[in-house]
């Protein structure tokens, strides 16, 4: 027994003296040997040459776990500036609270640069992140190394691209394999644009990344081993950075920019004890891969089986120049009135040198390059990162292109003939046939509206719908008893579907208000045209929503087809959605928590009827917080079961490849491997959950400081139990303490990695409801923050918005 407090003291003191992670303003580093390393040695800080007979000494951090012979240097101090002489070089921290690094003739050779008030106390410690961070004594961090990359990007780095559209931070690789002094290459933000981040060879670009978008290179996962890697791009009003992470935590993990102008994801395979190659750029198989390889009008495309260059649609082979490889135009624009038209090839990624515009939508995005004689090409891309559209047009030449597993639509300017040359040839010798043939059809017309008149054509209107829902197959013997309303009241309803009367817009649609005879309100949503995909999902949506009555779910009054016109008429809710109150600094004070618990509860109990009361098991797939409306006593209603999916009989779970959703929301099963349950609504659920605690966006990473996303934030505070600093400051004085207590760690169950430990629907209404019911202890979320992003099938998702996500795996390229 009385061994124990020495057996304790003891340990205590082996920790606070060996393995020491801090430097303070008493103690220094001195070379040759002194080091600091982290907590839970995985980094050391200290004095390295890099060659046994050069006598040029740095400081630097390294793995301190890996032998000297594999021996991994992370980040470098004074690279340009060595230390000649390998003793009495010292590090300390000066009086103004800098690092200084000085050589035995007292010369400063490399020293932050902060100013800080903070005055005496401050300290530097080394973290096992790899993270050299300089700190006032009250925890500020005014330096950390992670904003000062040399050639390796770590787990948890944010990679600042650009802030306030400035060039942020430049990564630059090694001068040689034994030189850390400032190499050739580089990687920063493209200067002209903050969508775009180059590699560069000196001031020459050598590889380009697009930041944003379907075609990123920066909004993937990839996976090694049993680990996921996460890359994700993250853009706020003033920044855009790239952060990684990775599922399993591990630190072993890294991106560097080597001395050969190689940019390669590395993790640490204990088993062979050396470094291996995840992916890497240029990709050693895409000898396209490197700038405008394939010149002027040419792409490279990295999915063919052997990857090669080829011309765009419409140009061929230029032949007149066999110093580069560009292609020219089969048929030369002649920009007169109707004689050009568009192309569009899908998978793209989009070539560089174009003009960002902003504030399009997809249709004056068009408009814009088809009206300028010298628009050659454009695309446009919904964003997640940025809550924005985007556009972009090229004029001239367009270089760069590629083909690749994750692109995007790019609509190419093309002389008519090109595209029509086939179509035309027809025409000219079918022409008399087809004449006669309208000609024919126009009598029959006139003959059939004469003596039917206009009463009877709605009678057909009525027969094509049947027809439309009979051929749904979950429609099977049910009677659907909807009132029809014909397009022309609908017209007259909302304006002729006038801007003014518009409330939201939708991934498949806008959302107009419209009064129909007789006053009555109601809520329009009118599907995007020519989308195949909203033909599937407005079925879906009509056959479920006609079946299900619940009073926290959004009732459908009436629905109309009309040729490609497809509108669905729901009650009309007065207060519009949730997000348009909670994520308002003004309106939220309209929450208060009485409000938002009945709110949570509405939710919980919409969900309960979808998952089981109602007599299919129906999966939301989109619950967020743009999806819950609220009528006029504030009381919540489930809309958009356009991605709803039902599952028959026993079913329990299913998989897809068509992943849709929305980025946060997501639960990592589904993001990443497409299986789907009732615990993936639970997912979504527990995710809004924190949000009407907290009053922040999922989304929104950038507000909570040193966390990865909502989740995490949620989780740590927990987990030390501070969960009440979640709680939205407009309501922390007003909540029930134990009811906002009970709702964070449901919510934190519902977040859980493992489908199976999230609770039912069930389970969770009784919890909510009843105050002494038990909790579950909820494990530690996934680490997941990434942005999951691309396709697995472009063409067949290429008019997917992008709350439509799929998963692809990164292949090296
Ligand atoms: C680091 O050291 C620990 C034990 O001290 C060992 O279990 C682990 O495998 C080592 N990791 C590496 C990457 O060498
Ligand atoms: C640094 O502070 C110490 C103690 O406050 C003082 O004795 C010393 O002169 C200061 N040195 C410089 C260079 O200001
Ligand atoms: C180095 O310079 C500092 C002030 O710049 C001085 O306080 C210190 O004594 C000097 N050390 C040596 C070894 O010369
Ligand atoms: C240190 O900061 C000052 C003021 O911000 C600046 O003028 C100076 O160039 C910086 N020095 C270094 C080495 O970055
Ligand atoms: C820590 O101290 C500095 C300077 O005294 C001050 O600016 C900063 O706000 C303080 N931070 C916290 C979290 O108290
Ligand atoms: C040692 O390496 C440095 C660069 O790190 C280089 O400038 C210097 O010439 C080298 N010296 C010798 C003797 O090789
Ligand atoms: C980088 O540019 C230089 C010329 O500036 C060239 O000689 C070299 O081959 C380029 N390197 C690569 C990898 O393209
Ligand atoms: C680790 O290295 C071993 C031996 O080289 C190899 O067989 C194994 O595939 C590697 N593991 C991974 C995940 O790459
Ligand atoms: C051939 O292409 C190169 C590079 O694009 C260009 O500099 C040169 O002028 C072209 N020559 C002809 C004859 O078009
Ligand atoms: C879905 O995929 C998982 C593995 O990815 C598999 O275990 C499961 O059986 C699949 N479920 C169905 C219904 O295909
Ligand atoms: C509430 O939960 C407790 C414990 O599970 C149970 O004993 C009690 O009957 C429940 N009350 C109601 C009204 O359901
Ligand atoms: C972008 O979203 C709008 C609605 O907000 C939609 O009409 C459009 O089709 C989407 N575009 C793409 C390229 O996904």
């Amino acid at each position: 027994m009385a061994c124990l407090p020495v057996f304790i003291s003891l340990l205590f003191l082996i920790s606070s003296c060996k393995g020491d992670d801090q430097l303070t303003q008493a103690n220094r580093l001195i070379s040759p040997g002194d080091v600091l390393i982290s907590k839970g040695r995985v980094f050391a800080l200290g004095f390295f040459s890099p060659t046994a007979s050069n006598q040029s000494f740095f400081l630097g951090i390294w793995y301190h776990n890996i032998s000297e012979s594999e021996r991994t240097y992370v980040w470098v101090a004074n690279r340009d500036n060595p230390i000649t002489t390998p003793s009495f070089a010292t590090l300390a921290i000066s009086n103004s609270s800098n690092l200084v690094l000085s050589d035995s003739g007292n010369h400063t050779l490399w020293t932050t640069n902060v100013t800080a008030t903070g005055g005496d106390g401050a300290y530097a410690a080394l973290l096992d992140s790899g993270n050299l961070v300089l700190r006032l004594p009250n925890g500020t961090t005014i330096w950390q190394s992670f904003d000062h990359p040399t050639d390796t990007l770590l787990m948890g780095m944010r990679f600042l691209v650009s802030y306030k559209a400035q060039v942020a931070m430049r990564c630059i690789a090694w001068k040689g394999p034994d030189d850390p002094s400032t190499g050739d290459f580089s990687i920063s933000g493209d200067p002209s644009s903050n969508l775009q981040i180059f590699l560069w060879n000196g001031t020459r670009p050598y590889i380009r990344f697009i930041g944003f978008g379907p075609s990123s290179m920066w909004s993937s996962v990839f996976s090694f081993s049993t680990s996921l890697i996460y890359e994700t791009s993250v853009s706020t009003d003033d920044e855009f950075y790239i952060i990684y992470t990775t599922s399993d935590g591990s630190p072993y993990k890294r991106l560097q920019l080597d001395y050969t102008g190689t940019l390669k994801f590395l993790a640490w395979n204990d088993s062979a004890s050396s470094w291996t190659v995840v992916v890497q750029r240029p990709s050693p198989t895409i000898v396209c891969d490197p700038y405008a390889s394939c010149g002027p009008f040419g792409y490279c495309d990295a999915t063919a089986a052997i990857p090669r260059c080829q011309c765009l649609d419409g140009f061929e082979p230029d032949g007149s120049n066999s110093s580069s490889r560009g292609c020219r135009r089969k048929q030369q624009l002649r920009c007169r009135g109707r004689d050009d038209r568009f192309v569009t090839m899908a998978g793209m990624k989009v070539p560089d040198k174009f003009l960002h515009v902003r504030n399009r939508s997809f249709d004056e995005c068009a408009a814009e390059c088809s009206r300028n004689c010298s628009c050659t090409a454009y695309a446009y891309a919904n964003l997640t990162g940025a809550d924005q559209a985007r556009c972009l047009l090229w004029s001239g030449e367009l270089a760069d292109t590629g083909r690749a597993n994750i692109g995007e639509n790019l609509y190419l300017r093309l002389a008519d003939s090109t595209v029509n040359k086939k179509k035309s040839d027809i025409l000219k010798i079918e022409l008399p046939v087809i004449t006669s043939l309208l000609i024919l059809m126009c009598i029959c017309l006139a003959w059939i509206c004469k003596s039917r008149g206009i009463h009877r054509s709605k009678e057909i209107q009525k027969k094509h719908r049947l027809q439309h829902l009979k051929d749904s197959s979950e429609l099977e013997n049910d009677n659907l008893e909807l009132p029809f309303i014909c397009l022309e009241d609908i017209v007259t309803a909302t304006n002729n579907f006038s801007d003014h009367n518009m409330l939201g817009k939708g991934g498949f649609g806008k959302v107009y208000k419209g009064v129909l005879e007789g006053g009555k309100e109601v809520a329009v949503k009118r599907l995007s045209k020519g989308s195949q995909q909203g033909v599937e999902e407005f079925r879906n949506e009509v056959v479920l929503i006609a079946k299900l009555q619940h009073r926290n779910l959004v009732r459908l009054i009436s629905y109309c087809i009309h040729e490609d016109e497809k509108l669905l008429i729901y009650e009309y809710l007065p207060n519009k959605s949730l997000d348009t109150f909670l994520f308002d600094a003004k309106r939220k004070s309209v929450l208060d928590w009485t409000t938002r618990f009945m709110i949570i509860k509405g939710i919980a109990r919409g969900l309960l009827y979808l998952h089981q009361d109602s007599r299919l098991t129906i999966i939301h797939r989109d619950l967020k917080a743009s999806n819950i409306l609220l009528d006029t006593n504030m009381s919540p209603k489930i809309s958009d079961f356009g991605m709803a999916r039902i599952f028959e009989g026993n079913k329990q779970q299913e998989n897809t490849t068509r992943v849709v959703g929305t980025y946060g929301y997501m639960s990592p099963e589904y993001a990443l491997e497409g299986s789907f349950s009732v615990k993936s609504d639970t997912y979504s659920f527990g995710v809004l959950l924190l949000e009407l605690v907290s009053g922040l966006k999922i989304s929104s990473p950038h507000l909570i400081m040193d966390f990865q996303n909502l989740i995490t934030f949620a989780w740590s505070l927990w987990k030390d139990g501070n969960a009440m600093d979640l709680v939205d400051s407009s309501i922390r004085e007003s909540c029930l303490l134990h009811e906002v207590l009970r709702c964070i760690q449901i919510a934190l169950s519902c977040v859980q990695d493992d489908p199976t430990a999230r609770p039912l629907m069930s389970s969770i209404v009784f919890m909510l409801e009843n105050e002494t019911a038990a909790l579950p202890t909820p494990k530690e979320p996934a680490y997941l923050t990434a942005m999951v992003y691309g396709t697995k099938d472009t063409r067949e998702n290429k008019e997917r918005s992008v709350n439509n996500v799929s998963i692809t795996a990164l292949e090296g390229r």
